[in-house]
């Protein structure tokens, strides 16, 4: 057996990301004949376009400049639905609405050439708030609803009867390599695109549609790209169309780098979530009714929303059994940026909406949220299935829970919060935990499928390539590993390669925390395919049965016969035998009914827990998470080192969304927090000092590649454990007032929050 699969190898590129070596679309060398592209943007959130006057621009020698009207296809890049133009056509939705693109020798010429373009406008009215777009029935995709039993009577029947809101902010995907494409146009129309996409494949559709190409005709290529975080899941596809666009009416490669501030003004980020409960629970706090109401900030189109909200709906329930439940999810259309794909998907709303219940219902009874949870819990038939269908099979929650409680020495330590309480009337701690389960698998069935592609050199060095993209998250090594695995060669014998819709066709995107599970099953099978073939040839050379023929430390072998892997190769390749193979995968067991919101959309869930302590300024509102401590599940890890730093990245991410990353607009509807200067993400002062993350080390129950799980997203919502320790704290402050605090808890929220706890209103 090779070692090479679940050992903490190292990223494939760890190096050259911190030596700066690593090659990312702005440090190719240019090609020849390269334009720099700038984009002109709406200035109006709600305008028509009356007139575009683009000759002044067009005047300057080397410029070229396009709008809607020069689009040779069909100008619609929408993901799921459709009407969703890459340049804005008629009508400007949002300030930062791309209504022109212009292409220059150099960028300072291509921003001179962008300001000389001349549009006009007729303003009409705008609706930038979330509320009052959902009171005027604005809306981007229909309704969605997940229901089960007979929630008015269990309400109504219920002995406490609790309601309230919550709302949280969006997020910004702060990725370090902003939005970026380079199109170089080839022979007979064909074009080349380096994008920085989690979707090559749609991509490729996007820039074809544009262009009136067919598929066959756009190649895309993505190395890596430097942070995604599903902002470049749909929406790099809009950046990849319009560099194009510019390179098909030039004749010229063109570069098209949305700078920070643009990137932030006209790309989309995680919704905003309203969020409206009404719960019905007897006296231990088991809920025996809930009616949830999420609207669902989208901005101006649907991009991805409707599969968000789905994710939403299918995250409300987290790990409780709620007998009676109806989730509703309102995707609302305001004349903001469309928003989009934001690790978690929609799960981050849902979960946050089901602990302010169990919040509420705990502070209601004078009980702790943790005995709340425990009455509520999944567990055994009838209280295993979820209020969309699935059986909960694979339950490992309490494992999970029991196991933190230990390691954290839980009991002392909130004990200790307690006791530093006792004597700090102004900073005050708070302690919370946190569990999930999150469901992994695209809720869209059909794109739960993957291809790779591997080719054994007659050395024994192995190319590898499949379907999924590296955005930093290490898919391509924990794919490296289960290739040397199935070879028992070493890592470094395998090679990853670029991502390619030339080389491996109809992706799906690299999302839904599901890359390796679906990249990882499918490149294993090519490998196994090569290796079938390569133990027959083994077999013939031994005289044995190919039963017989192992793989193991880089050799075939049986019995007390061995050949080299490399000299196995050369020796299938005169005998003519290839040794090359496609592999493809999808995901068993799945299916989801759109008409009633039902069936086994994700194939298992993965499991995890968190418990976080804060210290909060009660006069200034400021804070800091002192310590966190986390157990994760990720199956039967394929690399633990990467699966470790995923978790900790996840969870900073998330204390980012839910304390102090604050989007804010000008009246006008100007996205006002255009850089890090106003738009605050936490930096590496903010990790928690104390910061313990364990991996819950089983082995799926399902059989996924090398029986490990997802992680990519769900530890992302352990930060939700953040902001309830915010309202524990809080809450200790003496007062009869509630503890109303949405999301963001930046220090104008907390100190509203105290106020109001403290009685003052
Ligand atoms: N980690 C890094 N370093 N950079 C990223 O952009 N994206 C996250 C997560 N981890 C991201 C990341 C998101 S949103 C997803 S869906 C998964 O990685 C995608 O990769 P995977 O399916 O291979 O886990
Ligand atoms: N996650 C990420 N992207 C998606 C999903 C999902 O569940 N469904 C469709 N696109
Ligand atoms: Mo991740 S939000 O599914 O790209």
């Amino acid at each position: 057996m090779s070692t090479a699969a679940h050992t903490p190898a190292r990223h494939d590129s760890a190096r050259a990301h911190v030596t700066g070596r690593a090659v990312y679309l702005d440090d190719m060398p240019e090609p020849p004949g390269l334009l720099h592209a700038a984009l002109v943007l709406s200035p109006h959130p709600h305008a028509r376009i009356v007139r575009m006057d683009l000759s002044a621009a067009r005047a300057v020698p080397g410029v070229v400049a396009v709008t809607a009207a020069d689009v040779p296809g069909v100008n619609d890049i929408a993901p799921i639905r459709t009407g969703e133009p890459a340049l804005a056509e008629g009508v400007v939705e949002y300030v930062g609405h791309p209504v022109a693109a212009v292409a220059a020798p150099t960028l300072d010429a291509a921003r001179a050439a962008a300001a000389l373009v001349q549009v006009e406008y007729e303003v009409l009215p705008a609706v930038l708030d979330l509320q009052a777009a959902l009171d005027q029935g604005l809306r981007v995709a229909p309704d969605q609803v997940v229901a089960r039993g007979d929630v008015a009577g269990a309400l109504e029947g219920a002995e406490h009867r609790i309601r309230g809101q919550v709302r949280c902010g969006g997020q910004d995907h702060f990725y370090l390599e902003g939005q970026i494409a380079i199109a170089v146009p080839g022979e007979d129309r064909d074009m080349q695109v380096f994008s920085s996409t989690q979707h090559p494949t749609e991509a490729q559709h996007g820039v074809a549609h544009v262009l009136g190409l067919p598929f066959a005709a756009v190649t895309v290529e993505v190395r890596r790209m430097g942070g995604a975080f599903g902002g470049k899941e749909s929406q790099a596809t809009i950046i990849a169309a319009i560099a194009a666009l510019l390179a098909y009416h030039a004749r010229r490669p063109v570069k098209l780098r949305l700078p920070r501030d643009v990137d932030m003004e006209a790309t989309g980020k995680r919704h905003p979530f309203l969020i409206r409960w009404d719960a019905g629970c007897d006296a231990e706090g088991r809920i025996l009714g809930l009616d949830l109401a999420f609207a669902a900030d989208c901005g101006n189109v649907a991009d991805l929303s409707p599969a968000v909200v789905s994710r939403a709906l299918c995250h409300a329930d987290n790990c409780y059994f709620l007998p009676a439940a109806r989730f509703t999810g309102i995707p609302v259309k305001t004349n903001t940026v469309s928003n989009t794909a934001f690790r978690g998907f929609g799960a981050p709303q849902g979960m946050l909406a089901i602990e302010a219940v169990m919040d509420a219902i705990a502070r209601h009874l004078g009980r702790t949220v943790e005995e709340v949870r425990r009455v509520n819990f999944y567990a055994a038939a009838p209280r295993n299935v979820t209020p969309y269908g699935q059986e909960v099979e694979d339950n490992i929650i309490p494992e999970v829970l029991a196991r933190l409680e230990v390691e954290a020495d839980l009991a002392g330590w909130r004990r200790a919060v307690a006791a530093f309480n006792g004597t700090s009337p102004v900073i005050r701690k708070g302690l919370a935990t946190m569990p999930i389960k999150f469901g992994v698998s695209f809720n869209l069935t059909s794109l739960n499928q993957a291809g790779a592609l591997v080719h054994v050199y007659t050395d024994g060095s192995v190319h590898l390539n499949h379907g999924g993209t590296e955005m930093g998250q290490g898919l391509f090594v924990k794919v490296a590993q289960v290739v040397a695995d199935a070879f028992a060669i070493p890592l470094h014998h395998v090679r990853v390669s670029a991502t390619s819709t030339g080389k491996v066709p109809n992706t799906s995107p690299t999302a839904a925390s599901s890359g390796s599970d679906l990249n990882g099953m499918a490149a294993l099978l090519a490998a196994q395919e090569i290796r079938g073939r390569m133990a027959q040839v083994a077999a013939a050379q031994f005289g044995v049965a190919v039963e017989e023929v192992a793989f193991a430390d880089g050799h075939a072998t049986a019995g007390n016969r061995s050949i080299a892997f490399g000299a196995l190769a050369a020796l299938a390749w005169q005998q003519r035998v290839p040794l090359s193979a496609t592999g493809f995968y999808k995901t068993p067991k799945i299916h989801w009914d759109f008409a009633t919101s039902t069936g086994r959309p994700f194939y298992y869930y993965t499991y995890g827990a968190a418990a976080a302590e804060v210290a909060v300024d009660t006069l200034t509102g400021e804070l800091r998470v002192l310590r966190a401590q986390i157990v994760q599940d990720c199956g039967r890890s394929l690399n633990p080192a990467i699966d470790l730093g995923q978790v900790e990245g996840a969870f900073v991410q998330g204390m980012g969304w839910l304390t102090c990353e604050d989007l804010k607009w000008d009246a006008g509807g100007r996205l006002a927090t255009r850089g890090p200067s106003t738009y605050k993400i936490p930096g590496s002062r903010d990790v928690p000092p104390d910061f313990r993350v364990h991996l819950f080390d089983r082995p799926n129950r399902e059989e996924t590649v090398l029986r490990s799980k997802a992680v990519g997203e769900p530890p992302l919502m352990l930060a939700i454990s953040v902001w309830l320790a915010i309202r524990d704290a809080i809450a200790s402050l003496p007062g009869d007032g509630p503890v109303l605090l949405d999301a963001p808890a930046t220090p104008e929220r907390v100190l509203a929050a105290v106020a109001v706890r403290r009685g003052g209103g």
